[in-house]
């Protein structure tokens, strides 16, 4: 049975909420990043989540580290001493939670010494796609499998299309995995108007470790000039119909297939989602059992 994994949240109202959907959940993803705080000394340390999730670490689940923050398409040299420190301490991290496997988002979250909060879109370029496979080969020096995320971004360097393609490039070494987001192909396929399953049979599914599914919600029309609505890839809403009938389509397809993660952003649960959330789990599993009975 492929496990099922969750998002921890270093937010301690959603971690209360959530409690029990935590509990049900086979492993649990954290973004390592948002467990440290710059020490004195300029080093990252661990701060108080990092502390109550360590406790977590000895319940028999296990722990997948997913950042965002790590910058896996830019190679600046004003960005290195930052990707030593970051990859010192995911490494202190790994010691503590033991990651299964460690992942990061396709993009540029450092540029030129400066922070992006978000990874902005790369160049879909072969000199590119050789930047992040040197990134992943410093990330699994530290965790043996490693792999990068398809992001959702709302505007492309080329043909948006053509990232199957760019990623597939970026994971061809041996131990890179892709983590598929139906729900950033989704959000990708609704913006710029392609066909989801177009960009689906471009992939190499037996490349994918990780599914994950989640939810998000539509801007308002008064953001744009147009009066245009975008998909926001939110986390902060219902799995659609649609990113549904992806999984049930896809995960049949990946034969190196090791979780499936529901995804949740801080800051979006009320008291009244807690239900939805938990039959999204249990509809996850539903899922894919009658993947494994297929
Ligand atoms: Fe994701």
């Amino acid at each position: 049975m492929i496990p099922v994994g969750f998002t921890l949240q270093p937010e301690p109202a959603f971690l209360e909420r959530c409690h029990a959907i935590i509990a049900a959940a086979d492993y649990w993803e954290v973004a390592p990043e948002t467990l440290w705080r710059q020490g004195s000394d300029g080093r990252l340390e661990p701060n108080g989540f990092h502390r109550q999730f360590a406790a977590m670490a000895r319940r028999g689940r296990f722990f997948v580290a997913h950042g965002v923050g790590l910058s896996m398409g830019t190679a600046a040299a004003a960005d290195a001493g930052r990707r030593r420190k970051w990859l010192a301490r995911v490494r202190a991290d790994h010691s503590t939670f033991g990651f299964r496997w460690y992942t990061d988002h396709l993009g540029a979250s450092s540029v030129d010494g400066l922070a992006m909060t978000l990874p902005l879109p790369l160049p879909m370029t072969g000199a590119v796609a050789r930047v992040v496979r040197r990134r992943l080969a410093q990330m699994q020096r530290v965790v043996g499998d490693v792999g990068v995320e398809n992001n959702v971004a709302y505007f492309t360097l080329g043909d948006p299309l053509d990232e199957a393609r760019f990623l597939m490039d970026c994971v061809r070494a041996r131990g890179s995995h892709l983590l598929l987001d139906l729900h950033n192909v989704y959000t990708m396929a609704q913006n710029f108007g392609f066909d989801a399953a177009e960009y689906l049979r471009r992939l190499d599914l037996a490349k994918v470790i990780e599914l994950h599914v989640s939810g998000g919600s539509d801007s308002s029309p008064a953001w744009l000039p147009s009066g245009r609505v975008m998909r926001l890839d939110g986390h902060d809403g219902a799995v659609p119909e649609m990113v549904w009938r992806m999984l049930e389509a896809v995960a049949p397809r990946c034969p190196n297939l090791r979780g499936v993660t529901l995804e949740r952003m801080e800051g979006t649960v009320e008291e009244g989602d807690v239900p939805l959330l938990a039959a999204e789990m249990t509809r996850l599993r539903a899922t894919l059992q009658r993947r494994r009975r297929a």
